[in-house]
């Protein structure tokens, strides 16, 4: 079984990245800039945030942390937004999620320039992933696809099972898979016969938050397995998959932590050069 290792792949896929900053330096006189607004003290988003801060810095990236307190009120936030987008040096805004309730998320997804939109949630990019456009791909989809191309250059005809259907992972997952020509089976919570559809997959990408669910018995043999879960459990942090069952069957599967997560973070810095690369 291939353990994939996620710190390895990120940590290859910042050291390319921090090649293509110092060359836009170089061409451009300037470096991308990534802004990340954090409302509240969410202790998760915290860390999120200090590590995408430091990834960030160390691929030599401009990057800037704006806090609010969970009072701030949803005006204040939107006329940040508005600001940064007029903001020349700053190429990529992230807004972490969650957000308070009585600030509308959809409301701030949709202030910021699609154009901006590191982590591709604006309808526009959205639309445009789902069409075959080019845009801003969420970063914990395209780092589990670039894992599994790693694994398998060549998915055409594949068949994936996708568990879990959320705005962030489960459906540009989807379009990620379809867009490689895989048959793409959308399975969630309500699904009749989720081990049913599980073995049926070549390759299963569980997104869906319930700890352990995808068990040994619900892989085909030799499956390519990603785990997109983070669940608290009093036995610790555990994934989606039921990870020691499934190591026996699956031909390739990701660690949690130590999978998706690193992955994730590598691919916001790499969206943000993106954006900067097409605005310049
Ligand atoms: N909170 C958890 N994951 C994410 C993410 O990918 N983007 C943002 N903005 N917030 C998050």
């Amino acid at each position: 079984m291939i353990l994939i290792d996620g710190k390895k792949a990120a940590a290859e896929l910042r050291e390319e990245l921090k090649v293509e900053v110092s060359e836009l330096k170089s061409k451009y006189n300037k470096v991308p800039g990534l802004t990340v607004i954090l409302v509240g003290e969410d202790a998760p988003s915290q860390i999120y945030v200090r590590n995408k801060e430091k990834s960030a810095k160390e691929v030599g990236l401009k990057s800037e942390v704006i806090k609010y307190p969970d009072t701030v009120e949803e005006k204040t936030v939107l006329n940040k937004i508005e600001d940064l987008n007029k903001d020349e040096s700053v190429s990529g805004i992230l807004v972490q999620l969650p957000l308070p309730r009585h600030i509308n998320k959809q409301k701030v997804i949709e202030t910021i320039l699609p154009s901006k939109d590191v982590d591709g949630f604006h309808p526009m990019n959205v639309g445009n992933l789902s069409s075959g456009y080019e845009s801003s791909i969420p970063c914990t989809p395209l780092g589990c696809y670039l894992m599994i191309k790693k694994i398998e250059p060549n998915l055409s005809g594949k068949k994936a099972v996708v568990v879990g259907r959320s705005n962030l992972n489960g459906k540009p997952m989807t379009q990620l898979l379809l867009k490689e020509n895989c048959t793409v089976t959308i399975t969630h919570s309500k699904t009749k016969d989720l081990k049913g559809e599980c073995l049926k997959g070549d390759i299963i990408v569980a997104a869906v938050g319930i700890p352990e669910l995808v068990k040994g018995d619900w892989v085909k043999k030799d499956a390519i397995v990603i785990d997109v879960g983070i669940n608290k459990t009093e036995k610790g942090i555990v994934g989606d998959v039921a990870f020691q069952e499934v190591s026996k069957v699956a031909k390739a599967l990701t660690p949690v932590p130590g999978g998706v997560g690193p992955m994730t973070i590598a691919c916001l810095l790499k969206n943000t050069i993106e954006c900067f690369k097409r605005s310049n």
